[in-house]
């Protein structure tokens, strides 16, 4: 790759003022990385897999998939590659191994965690289990694959509505998001669907940033923008935004419409994406940055492919792995 093809990637990328920008001097100083990151990913017969939120110059100088959690979990699984970096957070890295445990699956990520995985242990599980013996546990793939490996069900933001609504008991435990818990209780009921909705108390620090205020300020300034929301959103938030989905759902959505202005009610990463990807789109408003997702960096995923450390890979016991794999399975069969 060259630093003018680079640079053609990311030109239009412009997050809160001269934050986030890219210059040619800038990717002439990534390319050396780049290029070797590139050449080891086929020495090692390597895939690189990285979240919609991670940095730009990862997604364009050295992905092979980009997307939400739904979709790399399926790349995950399309793949024939050896090893699998898992460019994003633990939990994701997590599922990869789970879908593929005669692979290994490195996570280059400095900051291991995720505010809504790390919110919630095995054990809390259990012993929700023994208050609520009747309730199907479904839990948000945003969760360790401890946790998942005590529940019944696992989803994902492209496909809990669906996931919830087709499952064949009508009392249901979510975890461990409350905004999302809360949001599928109200979506279940527009629908007039009955069921039995609880859920545990877990929030992302980054949707929880956004409230009412930065829709109203925006749709007085830009009165056809589009407000586009994530479900780990508080209710107020979604029953005010024009498009509510998973971030692949999202971008699908603005690439299917012809309005051109945006909010976008996500981490920064996505708005990135966009900006690169839709340059005749204007995104409004401000944005937020998940600093697990943006711990990662092209020298952490070169040191993970060349050196890999003990914390780098995802090792499962196969107990955990087998269960998990099942919520897993029901999630595939019931989106
Ligand atoms: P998506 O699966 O929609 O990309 O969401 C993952 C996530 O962590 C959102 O904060
Ligand atoms: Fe977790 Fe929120 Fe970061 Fe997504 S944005 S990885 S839910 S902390």
């Amino acid at each position: 790759m060259t630093p003018e093809e680079l640079y053609e990637k990311l030109k239009n990328i412009r997050l809160g003022g001269a934050v986030c920008q890219y210059s040619l001097r800038k990717c002439a100083e990534y390319i050396p990385l780049i290029n070797e990151i590139n050449e080891l990913k086929e020495a090692k017969n390597a895939v690189i897999l990285a979240h919609s939120y991670i940095s730009p110059e990862i997604i364009y100088g050295v992905s092979d998939f980009v997307g939400d959690s739904y979709k790399l979990s399926r790349d995950a699984l399309s793949t024939k590659a050896s090893t699998i970096v898992f460019v994003a957070v633990r939990f994701m890295g997590e599922t990869a191994k789970i879908l593929n445990p005669e692979k290994e699956v490195l996570i280059p990520a400095k900051e291991d965690g995720c505010t809504l995985a790390d919110s919630i242990t095995a054990q809390q599980v259990k012993e929700l289990k023994g208050q609520y013996p009747d309730y199907t546990f479904i839990c948000y793939i945003n969760t360790s694959a401890q946790v998942k490996a005590q529940c019944d069900v696992t989803v994902t933001s492209a496909n809990v509505y669906n996931v919830v609504k087709n499952f064949p008991n009508d009392k249901i435990y979510f975890l461990p998001d409350k905004f999302m818990g809360q949001n599928l209780k109200n979506y279940l009921e527009h629908q007039g669907i009955k069921k039995d909705i609880k859920f545990y108390s877990g929030t992302c620090y980054v949707h929880e940033e956004y409230g009412l205020d930065d829709i109203l300020k925006v749709r007085l300034e830009y009165p056809d923008a589009k407000i586009v929301s994530h479900p780990e959103c508080n209710s107020a938030i979604i029953e005010h935004s024009d498009f509510v989905g998973s971030t692949e759902q999202m971008l699908t959505y603005m690439k299917g419409t012809t309005s051109k202005q945006f909010l976008m009610l996500t981490e920064c990463g996505l708005s990135a994406r966009l900006q690169s990807e839709f340059p005749d789109k204007q995104l409004v408003g401000s944005c937020t940055m998940c600093k697990y997702m943006k711990s990662n960096t092209l020298e952490d995923i070169l040191r993970a492919l060349k050196n890999p450390s003990v914390h780098d890979r995802v090792i499962l016991d196969e107990d955990t792995r087998l269960k998990a794999l099942k919520t897993i399975e029901a999630m595939f069969r019931w989106a």
